[in-house]
């Protein structure tokens, strides 16, 4: 064995270790010189094939070279290792001059807003506001409005049955008399004047805002869920002129101290006489026009008489208007579509 010259082998080392920049490729050159078949580890193993003499001299020298190339490599590891973790939380830093992000806030859904502004006009006018349910008895939605089974308007607010029979006489809220079997999914707001009849006594004066269902394709201006508000005042000695002054006033708290409204003649079953309320509106860049708002009346006598009131000695009005239709005059939006689809670019708008 030619004895290797210990300074020109760590020179070489040293010069391979400042080559290095990542710890990964400190790794590499401990293989090459240390590993299982690295420079230094061969000339080792030629230990064992020299003279004990030559032993005695070369041993403690190639011993120390690998201590020295051991702990060089150790080192440089440890110092490359810093400056990535280094590298790592520069990039990483949190830069507290920069401006912060707002949060952005939620807000009332349009037709939350006019339903919550609504109520609060009616409020104002000595209204309390009342609940009822969606899955409705047909007794409470068509028969004790007046609306028979073989009556038209059945068809004009067609819905959606439930199921009926043994399994559903859970359901709490639905009067399981003989003819009261049928459940369905309210088609207006209407059949809580029903139930607030035959629980309170007069005076009353509710508005009922909810959610209705009809069986109905889906287009710019109709749709199979929508809300209305109805509103049912049941006094002794009530005219029309009190359902008049009362929707006028409204009128004006909703839409503007300027707001004009009219009544037009109509016809429900719930009610005789019953009347359309229209607003004139005059809007930019169209011809002024009436606009239907709401449908009114004063209370049918079958309709008192259904849920044990005397029409000889009550008598009251009552009112049903669509939330999505108002909304819409009122923030000039022409497909109620956009009210469900809760797109925020929408939505932000209001
Ligand atoms: N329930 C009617 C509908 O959905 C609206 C309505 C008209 C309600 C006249 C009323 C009323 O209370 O008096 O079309």
């Amino acid at each position: 064995m030619t004895p290797p010259d210990r300074e020109s082998l760590f020179r070489d080392f040293q010069a391979q270790l400042a080559q290095t920049q990542t710890p990964e490729s400190v790794t590499e050159l401990r293989v090459a010189w240390v590993g299982r078949k690295g420079q230094l580890t061969l000339l080792l193993r030629e230990l064992g094939q020299i003279s004990v003499d030559e032993r005695k001299t070369l041993g403690p020298l190639l011993n120390s070279l690998k201590n020295d190339i051991e702990s060089a490599l150790t080192q440089r590891e440890k110092s490359l290792t810093k400056v990535v973790r280094e590298k790592a939380l520069e990039s990483d830093r949190f830069d507290i001059t920069l401006p912060g992000s707002t949060p952005s806030l939620g807000r009332i859904h349009p037709l939350s807003q006019v339903m919550d502004s609504l109520v609060t006009i009616f409020r104002s006018l000595g209204f309390v506001v009342a609940d009822g349910p969606e899955m409705e008895s047909e007794f409470h939605n068509f028969e004790a409005l007046n609306v028979p089974a073989d009556h038209p308007a059945r068809d004009m607010q067609d819905t959606f049955y439930l199921e009926t029979g043994p399994k559903q006489l859970a359901l709490p809220h639905v009067d399981r008399g003989a003819s009261h079997e049928t459940v369905l999914l309210r088609t207006h707001t209407s059949p809580v004047q029903v139930r607030i009849m035959q629980n309170y006594t007069p005076p009353i004066a509710v508005v009922v805002p909810g959610r209705v269902y009809r069986h109905e394709a889906q287009d710019a201006t109709h749709s199979a869920v929508f809300h209305q508000m109805e509103g049912l005042l049941v006094d002794k000695d009530l005219s029309f002129s009190d359902l008049k002054g009362t929707l006028a006033r409204f009128a004006q708290l909703f839409f503007g101290p300027e707001a004009r409204t009219r009544f037009r003649p109509s016809f429900f079953p719930f009610t005789e006489p019953s009347a359309e309320m229209d607003v004139y509106f005059e809007r930019p860049g169209r011809a002024p026009e009436w606009i239907e708002i709401m449908g009114s009346g004063m209370v049918h006598p079958n309709v008192l008489r259904s849920v044990g009131l005397d029409p000889q000695v009550y008598s009251g009005f009552a009112f049903g208007m669509g939330i999505e239709r108002l909304a819409m005059i009122k923030h000039g939006v022409d497909d109620l579509r956009l009210f469900q689809e809760n797109d925020v670019r929408f939505l932000r708008q209001f």
